[in-house]
């Protein structure tokens, strides 16, 4: 079990500062005792980890000095050094996901330190051997196990990757969920194909972005929509034909301008999901992997069935997937989209920032 105790930044310096004073006082007064505080200051300095705790749903996390974070067997300690939020975390911290079991650290993603190599981390436990769906005990990093917005994080050893050595620490953290996600959505479900054409919708999010760049990378050309003028015209610049903002869309003459789309990936669904479906060209892919925007109440069967479309629901990715992102990435020497870089103290702020959708890629936090 953690012991968890609540102390804010500020609070966890005077905290050693308290024991630092404690160790002088008795250092003056009484020398044996003295010896036992400098232990016991020591210890807390090495084994004490700051983290991010969610407490309670719909609270700000807290950032709390964690003690007896202890080793557990089948487990490795990660010394985390940075971390990316995914809009699961800001989903949890609202109650909008299932398996809520505060306390816990929050977060998937990361990249760090494990016996002096560069690595960053798998957030899948236990996908199973099926490649086609996840084991029925499948979960994700961050919950319910604690996850990386700490400065160490316990994975099994086999979930950790060398880290690909063209990206920082805040790069490469920003790649295992959205990446692996995005990897399996394009290429397993949709089968993506050198110079076919696809849409990314919602091209500000992280996962969203992935696909875009591996899209790129594999030849296709790419259409992006988003709810954001300037998130469109960033895309143009890194290599999108062209794109429509879904808030004021006219999408009758965008299907004219583009000619339709052989791959759709989307993360919205809602009542906005039968447009990506009528820009489909036949035999066209679907994929989605979210459902930011609902229910998808609307859609035609006729138009289904007879532009013969297939519609793949996706989740994350098998650990074989994984590899195989890690490896692509590397290939191509991509480099994620970083949007910001906030730290841990400020973490509240990048949560905020993320919800209120004002971010073009990932968000990062900077751990130690
Ligand atoms: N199943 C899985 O394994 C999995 C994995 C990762 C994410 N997800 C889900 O996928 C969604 C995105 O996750 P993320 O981490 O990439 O989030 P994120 O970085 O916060 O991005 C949010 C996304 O929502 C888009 N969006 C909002 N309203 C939209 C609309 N009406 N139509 C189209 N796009 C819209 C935004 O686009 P603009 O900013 O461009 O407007 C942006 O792409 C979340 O619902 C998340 O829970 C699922």
């Amino acid at each position: 079990m953690v012991f968890y105790e609540k102390r804010s930044e500020n609070a966890f310096k005077f905290y050693n500062t308290a024991n630092l004073a404690n160790y002088i006082v008795n250092f003056t007064f009484d020398g044996n005792t003295s010896c036992f505080f400098v232990i016991i200051f020591l210890f807390q300095l090495f084994f004490d980890m700051k983290a991010l705790v969610l407490d309670q749903v719909g609270q700000d996390l807290q950032l709390k000095n964690i003690s007896n974070y202890e080793d557990e067997e089948g487990y490795i300690l990660v010394d985390v050094h940075a971390a990316a939020l995914n809009h699961r975390d800001v989903w949890i911290t609202k109650g909008m996901y299932p398996g809520i079991e505060p306390p816990v650290i929050l977060g998937s993603d990361g990249a760090g330190f494990y016996e002096g190599k560069e690595v960053i981390i798998n957030p899948n436990h236990l996908w199973g051997d099926n490649i086609k769906f996840q084991s029925p005990q499948y979960h994700i990093l961050g919950l319910p196990t604690d996850g990386t917005f700490a400065e160490k994080v316990k994975v099994k050893k086999d979930k950790i990757h060398p880290k690909p050595s063209h990206l920082s620490f805040e790069e490469a953290a920003a790649l295992p969920l959205s990446g692996m996600t995005a990897y399996r959505a394009l290429f397993t479900k949709c089968n993506l194909q050198k110079g076919e054409r696809v849409l990314i919708s919602g091209i500000g999010g992280g996962v969203a972005l992935f696909a875009f760049q591996f899209a790129i990378a594999m030849g296709a050309e790419v259409w992006v929509t988003s709810g954001s003028d300037w998130k469109i015209e960033k895309a143009i610049s890194m290599g999108a034909q062209g794109g429509i903002n879904y808030k004021t869309a006219d999408w009758k003459s965008f299907s004219k301008k583009t000619g339709g789309f052989d791959v759709v990936i989307d993360s919205a669904g809602g009542d906005g999901f039968m447009n990506l479906v009528k820009l489909c060209k036949p035999g066209a892919r679907i994929c989605f992997y979210g459902g930011t925007r609902g229910n998808i109440n609307q859609l035609n069967p006729q138009i289904i069935f007879w532009k013969q479309l297939s519609i793949f629901g996706s989740t994350m990715a098998s650990d074989q997937e994984f590899n195989e992102m890690i490896d692509f990435v590397g290939e191509h020497h991509i480099v994620p989209v970083v949007d910001s870089v906030y730290s841990i103290n400020n973490a509240n702020e990048a949560f905020k920032k993320m919800e209120q959708g004002l971010q073009f890629g990932k968000i990062v936090l900077k751990i130690q």
